[in-house]
Formats: C-alpha cells, structure tokens, sequence
C-alpha cells in the first residue's frame, strides 16, 4: 500500500460525497463533522459504484438496492432493503439479496497535509 493523494479539502463541498481514484481504486471521500472520511466505492453485495447514491447524516446509501453505510467507519447500518429506490417487501429483500450476508464496505484512514487528503491504497 502506498500514500496517494485523493483530493483536496476545497473538492470536497458539505452534504455531498465525491468520487475520487487512488491507485487504480474508485473511492467515495466526504466530510462528516469536521472530519474527512474514505470507503471503496464498490458496494459489498453485488460490486456496483456507489458514489451517486443519498447521502446522509454520514451515510450513503446504495443506488440499486439500498443498502447503507456509514462513510467514517464503512460499518453496514441497512442491507437491500429496495431495487432502484422502490422499496421491497422482506420476501423480495432476500431475493434481490441474493444469498449475501450484510458486510461492511473497506474503509480508508484519511490523512491531512495542508489541503490535501490522502488514503493508503
Ligand atoms: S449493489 Fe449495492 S445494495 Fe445491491
């Protein structure tokens, strides 16, 4: 793992996520509080992007089939609850789960220097 630059603390506008690269890896960087936060964006269960979901109270939620993380700590807080924002019903949840487990998406310790963030990747 190297130290590699992901931004700087101006990309970075209050209630929004940004996507940014480290080392060939998509990443969802956002600041929650006054702290700066990083995860994969690559949703656990079935692999997609999630950089275009909600996002929330430090959470972002998954644009296809609702799962939820906390950005600070990759911590899953609620797992395929919808397809494409439609809500489902728990038979069709475990359906559209697929057999997978909730699980924490990979986080990332940010560090600062001056205005730029950095992440081991
Ligand atoms: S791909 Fe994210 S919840 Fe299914």
């Amino acid at each position: 793992m190297t130290k590699v630059r992901i931004a700087s603390t101006t990309d970075i506008s209050s209630g929004k996520v940004l996507k940014a690269s480290a080392n060939g890896q998509s990443v969802i960087v956002a600041k929650v509080g006054d702290k700066y936060c990083a995860i994969a964006n690559k949703c656990p269960h079935l692999g997609l992007p999630m950089a275009k979901g909600k996002f929330e109270n430090g959470v972002i939620t998954c644009p296809f089939h609702g799962s939820k993380f906390e950005v600070c700590t990759g911590k899953n807080v609620e797992w395929v609850d919808s397809f494409v924002g439609i809500p489902l019903p728990g038979f069709a949840q475990k359906i559209v789960a697929m057999g997978k487990s909730p699980t924490d998406v990979k986080s990332f310790a940010v560090t600062q220097e001056g205005s730029d963030l950095f992440i081991n990747a």
